[in-house]
């Protein structure tokens, strides 16, 4: 048996690959085009482990996508592959269309036109498990109910529009094509592997290396916030028990707002690592907010635990404090993310905020 995982380089998708094969013989080919946020490290420890087959190459190529499902025959897809950061996506959104929107189309169809291949019985069983996020949502009033499966799609951002657009296609090939489709909508994730342009490992390193720790506007915007090993058990979850057709949100039970999370990285940072300069809130600067910020996210998760029994084993201060140890435990890997790339993106986001506290 064998699992086809799309995206198996980044932050969730090597997190998922990690815990799969952590006491699991089912073989994961990971399909990823190492853009700068895939990273091999991530998956060092699989080296020469015959379960994990990498290769390197892109969901819109379709020639590749008929070549790996014909020779590897899974029993599913579990598709992370994507563009992910709303900041990136603000300043440069073709590649969020590229990938995102016409990515996912094309390896649906791969998949579409694999299947009608399969024997019957192979056919039933397959799964295609699309990821997706709390964003396609749009944004919620501060009073509002936390987002349901059947809340509108009201997308914000370049990132959050081609998101809706992929759970759009995904949606219809089931409906038209009986494409055996799951999607998981879930919130926030943090954990091992973070790439640092995302809010709490930029935090964190930013404030080991006594760099300012950039708010946005004001700060009070919320986010639920899901350990990334949740989020995978989740999707676990899904893919074996999960209704065919049929939407899960995934979610923390955990909204706070940014300014809280960078305060409580500051005093997570001065207990375990004090800096001679004095705590670490002293780096804490309120620069220009994101265009078109959305002010709140929140996940109702309760169909996922009514249906299928998923909850999140992890609380927040439990997963925060186990993600800020593993950034002071893996200094090197930090280093090595932080290329000419990296350095970089971080001057074309941040040059154009000029602090305003
Ligand atoms: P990430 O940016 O860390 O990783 C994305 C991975 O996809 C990278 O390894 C990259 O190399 C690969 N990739 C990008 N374009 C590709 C292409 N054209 N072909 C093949 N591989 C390609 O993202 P992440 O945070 O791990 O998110 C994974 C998925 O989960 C995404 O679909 C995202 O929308 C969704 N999601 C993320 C969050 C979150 O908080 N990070 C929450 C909900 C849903
Ligand atoms: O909700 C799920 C989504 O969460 C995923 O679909 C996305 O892939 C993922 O990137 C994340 O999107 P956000 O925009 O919520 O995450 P980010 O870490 O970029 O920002 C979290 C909040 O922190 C947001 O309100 C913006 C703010 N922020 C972010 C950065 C990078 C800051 O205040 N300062 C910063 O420097």
């Amino acid at each position: 048996m064998t699992l086809l995982v799309t995206g198996g380089a980044g932050f969730i998708g090597s997190n998922f690959v990690l815990d799969w094969l952590d006491g699991r013989d089912e073989r994961v080919v990971n399909l990823d085009a190492l853009t700068y946020a895939g990273n091999l490290r991530n998956l060092a420890s699989l080296d020469g482990d015959a379960r994990h087959v990498f290769v390197r190459g892109d969901i819109g190529d379709r020639a590749l996508l008929d070549r790996l499902l014909a020779e590897h025959r899974p029993r599913a897809v579990v598709h992370f592959a994507a563009e992910s950061h709303v900041d990136r996506s603000i300043l440069g959104p073709g590649a969020f269309i590229k990938t995102n929107i016409e990515g996912t189309y094309t390896l649906l169809e791969a998949v579409r036109t694999h299947l009608a291949a399969l024997p019957a019985g192979e056919r039933e069983a397959f799964r295609f498990c699309h990821v997706s996020t709390d964003e396609v949502y749009g944004s919620l009033a501060p009073d509002a109910p936390a987002f349901t499966e059947t809340h509108p799609f009201e997308p914000n951002s370049p990132y959050s529009a081609s998101k809706a657009a992929s759970d759009h296609l995904v949606r219809a090939w089931h409906h038209t094509y009986g494409l055996p489709v799951l999607t998981t909508n879930c919130s926030n994730n943090y954990g091992p592997y973070h790439f640092p342009e995302k809010l709490i490992p930029l935090m964190i390193v930013n404030a080991l290396a006594g760099k300012p720790l950039p708010i946005y506007g004001d700060g009070l915007q919320v986010r639920d916030w899901l350990y990334v090993r949740d989020h995978c058990s989740a999707i676990r979850t899904v893919l074996e028990r999960g209704r065919v057709g049929e939407t899960y949100n995934v979610g923390g039970w955990n909204e706070k707002p940014n300014r809280e999370i960078v305060l409580t990285i500051c005093a997570l940072l001065d207990e375990l690592q004090p800096s001679p300069e004095g705590p670490y809130t002293r780096l804490i600067t309120h620069v220009k907010d994101r265009p078109g910020h959305d002010r709140r996210y929140a996940i109702d998760a309760r169909k996922i635990e009514r249906e299928l029994g998923w909850r999140p084993a992890e609380t927040f201060d439990s997963g925060i404090r186990k993600t800020v140890a593993w950034y002071l435990a893996n200094g090197d890997w930090v280093r090595e993310v932080q290329s000419g790339g990296y350095r970089d993106w971080v001057q074309a986001n941040y040059a154009q905020r000029a602090a305003t506290a």
